[in-house]
């Protein structure tokens, strides 16, 4: 599915007056935001969709009869069609709210646990966050099935031709994440998938980074579950999807017990709902699931080809200048295998000491392992500074961060 923008011109000065934040100073410097693989901002018209839904709208969902909590639901059920059409799922049922992508993991994980036997294996890939490594050991404890490993490249993309060698008819579940949060490589997922169903495995693509950057398409790549976070993709904190193919999601048991997700309860025996609700107990994130809708609206408005145009500009800018820093050392595939995400660390010096003396210059970057501990292994690392942009950065806060990085580095050498 194409996306549509309903830009006249791509111009970032316009877009960034969308994000109130942008505005901000810190430590007595303009905010120069470049964490946003850790969270993204969120643009004026989500904050007011949240804001609108507290003023106007605020009503528990599916219970009510009265007006307002037939409009919060109608508006709830909105967004999950927003998201269907979002990811080209053929069912808005396929679509669960959860509290985001560590959320969606552990339902597939928890779930297949009980379907696992010792013996079995599952494949996880070497560029993990560890949301999508942690849960499936956890079940392999449980069940006495293997973990086994995709290995990476020194370049960060993974040894695509070792897959043959561990997927057998043994093979029950792959899971590999879209792209690393940690470096960026956008991973072969489609041939990934087409592999493991050869064997008859199913796969779960952790989409938690690629979101904002690529549109993907669910039933073109055929993925079995697809995992995501509102707030990477410019919606709120605490609220995600699972997709999931409808019979996969039906033959899982639910993860929570509770309100909502019941057709009938007695002491002697509960019956549960349908799909989504078997796996939406309680009651959920109402304004965030709203408010995510209105921020796949906003990036449907900025254009996914614009994203890529103007991030691919950034990063391949951003690359060259620090390139020009003599002991530089760069980790991850080069600029076209991934999105717009840079690690990097200076010889001999620690990723904190920069992080922290560039915030005092108001730049925010991420430093340490990403939560992908087994990457910074692999590199032999503690960790590595990470600079991850978006569509409303600009070249000039590329300049004003080489500058900041140069002072830093002038400090500490
Ligand atoms: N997973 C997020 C990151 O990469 C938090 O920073």
């Amino acid at each position: 599915m194409k996306t549509e923008t309903t830009l006249d011109v791509f111009d970032v000065d316009k877009i960034r007056d969308d994000f109130p934040i942008l505005k901000e100073e810190i430590n007595g410097y303009p905010l120069v935001y470049f964490d946003n693989a850790a969270t993204s901002q969120t643009p004026q018209q989500v904050i007011n969709c949240i804001s609108d839904y507290y003023s106007r709208y605020n009503a528990n969902i599916h219970r009510g009869v009265h007006t307002l909590s037939q409009t919060a639901t109608d508006a709830y059920e909105q967004s999950r069609i927003k998201i269907q059409n979002h990811f080209n799922a053929k069912r808005s049922h396929e679509i669960l709210f959860t509290a985001g992508t560590t959320h969606a993991i552990n339902i597939v994980a928890s779930g297949y646990g009980q379907f696992l036997k010792k013996g079995d294996e599952v494949i996880v890939s070497a560029l993990e966050h560890h949301s999508n490594i942690v849960p499936w050991q956890m079940m392999c404890e449980k069940t006495g099935a293997n973990l086994k490993v995709l290995p990476m490249h020194q370049d960060g993309m993974l040894k695509l031709e070792e897959l043959d060698g561990l997927l057998s008819d043994k093979t029950r579940m792959v899971f590999v994440n879209h792209v690393s949060n940690a470096l960026g490589s956008i991973n072969p997922i489609k041939t990934i998938i087409q592999k493991a169903h050869d064997v008859g495995a199913k796969v779960l693509i952790d989409g938690a980074q690629a979101a904002p950057h690529i549109q993907a398409d669910v039933q073109e790549l055929d993925v079995d579950f697809y995992t995501v976070s509102a707030h990477k993709m410019c919606g709120p904190t605490g609220v995600g999807i699972l997709y999931g193919k409808e019979h996969l999601l039906e033959e899982l048991p639910p993860y929570q017990g509770g309100g909502e997700m019941i057709s009938d309860v007695s002491f002697e025996k509960t019956t549960y709902a349908g799909l989504p609700h078997k796996f939406e107990a309680g009651t959920p994130n109402i304004a965030g699931g709203i408010g995510f809708g209105a921020a796949v609206d906003y990036l449907h408005k900025i254009g996914f080809d614009n994203i890529k145009e103007h991030e691919d500009e950034l990063v391949s800018y951003a690359t060259e200048r620090l390139k020009e820093f003599d002991k530089i050392i760069l980790y991850g595939p080069e600029v076209n295998r991934k999105t717009a995400v840079i690690s990097f660390n200076f010889e001999g010096l620690h990723s904190y000491d920069i992080g922290t003396l560039v915030d005092k210059m108001g730049i925010a970057l991420r430093t340490g392992h990403h939560c992908a501990q087994p990457i910074m292994k692999f590199y032999k690392i503690p960790g590595t500074v990470r600079a991850s942009f978006s569509f409303y950065n600009t070249k000039e806060e590329i300049d004003i961060m080489i500058k900041a990085l140069e002072r830093a580095v002038k400090m500490l050498y």
